[in-house]
């Protein structure tokens, strides 16, 4: 599904990769472990948008493939309103909406066929996404994480750690093909990192994860 061969990277001042080689297939949970400023971060990078980046060797990516991405300094937007359920569910709530417009769009509209192609493909989106369900699905995450006590906060009132796992869930639910988290465990107490591991655990595609922590490493992944 995703293949690197031989490619090589440099920045100006530094050196960061000579040949290397790998893959992702179906399901993997690899681990991506390097000392600090060894180039994770960067390597994440140029998986995620190799176009920005002149580097030697092969990069194969599916067209298709869709990446969720939980980055290594993400932090929680305090000027957002937003409960956690509205947070994660976002995209959800965005078809719906779209839905919703398109509806009452209809009623005064001359133009019913391209209305009728735009509600189809809004549907189908929604469909795609298991839409009919979207509360029972995030209830589920919220559950398996053991933080049903937070759906109904604001999402400025939660800690670094908890924002962290509501960003995990929120790029999980949209069904990556590849989901991407960089060094997501900096700042999670014990009980927050034991519902990353059962988030990690639980997830069903492809999953690249860079971290140097012990207990995911042991309880986690398939390739490291
Ligand atoms: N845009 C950039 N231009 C030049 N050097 C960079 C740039 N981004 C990162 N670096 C350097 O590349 C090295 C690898 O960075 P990074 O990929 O963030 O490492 P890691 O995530 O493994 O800690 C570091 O030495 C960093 O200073
Ligand atoms: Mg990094």
């Amino acid at each position: 599904m995703i293949k690197v061969d031989n490619l090589s990277f440099s920045f100006p001042q530094k050196e960061l990769y000579n040949n290397i080689s790998f893959t992702f297939e179906e399901a993997q949970h690899c681990a991506f472990i390097g000392t600090s400023g060894s180039g994770k971060s960067t390597l994440i990078d140029i998986l995620m948008d190799p176009e920005r980046y002149l580097f030697d060797g092969k990069l194969e990516i599916d067209p298709t493939c869709r990446i969720g991405y939980v980055s290594q300094f993400s932090q929680v937007d305090k000027t957002k309103e937003m409960t956690v359920f509205e947070y994660i569910g976002e995209e959800f709530i965005k078809i719906q909406d779209e839905i919703t417009a398109i509806y009452a769009e209809m009623a005064t509209t001359s133009d019913m066929d391209s209305l009728l192609e735009k509600v189809q493909l809004a549907l189908d989106a929604f469909v795609a996404m298991d839409g009919d369900n979207f509360e029972n699905i995030i209830n589920k995450q919220l559950n398996l994480a053991n933080l049903m006590k937070l759906k109904d906060l604001n999402i400025s009132e939660l800690s670094g750690g908890e924002f962290k796992l509501i960003q995990v869930m929120k790029e999980m639910l949209n069904r990556p093909d590849l989901m991407i988290m960089d060094e997501p465990d900096v700042f999670l107490d014990f009980e927050n990192l034991n519902a990353l591991k059962k988030l990690i655990n639980s997830h069903k595609g492809i999953l690249l994860v860079v971290t140097h922590n012990r207990y995911l490493l042991n309880h986690c992944f398939n390739k490291i």
